[in-house]
């Protein structure tokens, strides 16, 4: 039966993020707290007899064969031998460039789902490995629970984490996230920290260690933290240039983010321990 499925594509927060080295082929070793948030893309999938891998949606600025959901569907098609293939249609909500994860998470949505709907009952372990050729955030997303991470981001410990409500703000430009890591302004040999202490919120010099040079090299982006900053903490998310900051309460964060919304792109998002697109389908 090849019955289309609709599944969330969240995005994720970095909570803190910590640089702790360079490694030989140019990724950086990092600590980071992940949270997804209940903003989301949605994949529609559609499987297919014959193997033909085809993506209905036009995503600007990407070719059809470099978008990360027709190269996680390809990815998992020669992983996995199956004959069958699939037609993708991505609803797109999250900015691209904007450090919300928007396309690991569409690739960690098409692993997921296709998963799923070709049956072939892999476990996530090893689409996490599968998905870490695509983009180091990607496994966060199939694994699908806020998590400590090392290593570039795949080594995954499970937390709690406080499931605020977050303004999210997009000051209107993207990021270029290996221009922020090849910055030599970049610390790169700095100290691990532990994981119970970045829980317990740390210092500020753990909050994100990219903010300072993203704030340097995009003035739009320094414009929009120093404002939020006025209302509660703000923090970048990844190398940007989305930023945001938590709140108590809905209400809360929906007066600043009326405000913000007179400036800049805004969402009002709550945190969330467990992925949405896990929660559709079952797992955890
Ligand atoms: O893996 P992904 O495609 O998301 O990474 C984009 C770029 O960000 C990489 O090419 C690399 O320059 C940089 N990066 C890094 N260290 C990481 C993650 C990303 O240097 N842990």
């Amino acid at each position: 039966m090849n019955t289309p499925l609709t599944l969330p594509a969240p995005a994720k927060l970095n909570r803190m993020l910590h640089i702790v080295g360079r490694r030989d082929d140019g990724y950086h070793s990092l600590q980071t707290l992940f949270q997804f948030i209940d903003l989301c893309d949605h994949l529609t999938l559609t499987p297919r007899d014959n193997g033909a891998i085809q993506l209905t949606s036009e995503v600007s600025g990407v070719s059809h064969d470099d978008n990360l959901v027709v190269r996680a569907a390809r990815l998992l098609q020669n992983h996995s031998g199956t004959p069958l293939g699939a037609t993708l249609a991505i609803e797109k909500q999250l900015p691209m460039g904007g450090g919300l994860g928007g396309g690991s998470s569409n690739a960690a949505t098409a692993l997921v789902g296709l998963n799923h709907l070709w049956q072939l009952n892999l476990p996530l372990e090893e689409l996490a490995r599968l998905g870490l050729e695509l983009g180091a955030d990607v496994p966060v997303f199939i694994h699908g629970h806020s998590a400590w991470a090392e290593g570039v981001g795949e080594q995954l410990t499970k937390v709690m984490l406080d499931t605020p409500w977050f303004v999210v703000i997009h000051p209107g430009i993207s990021v270029s996230t290996p221009g922020v890591f090849q910055d030599p302004q970049l610390t790169r040999d700095s100290r691990p920290i532990t994981m119970a202490r970045a829980l317990q919120g740390g210092a500020p010099k753990w909050r994100n260690d990219c903010e300072a040079i993203v704030k340097e090299r995009y003035p739009p982006i320094a414009e929009a933290l120093d404002w939020l900053a006025q209302h509660a903490p703000s923090r970048l998310t990844g190398t940007g240039a989305c930023l945001f900051a938590a709140f108590e309460t809905q209400q809360a964060a929906q007066a600043i983010a009326q405000l913000a919304g007179q400036r800049w792109p805004t969402w009002v998002a709550r945190g969330l321990n467990t992925s949405p697109l896990h929660d559709a389908l079952g797992y955890l």
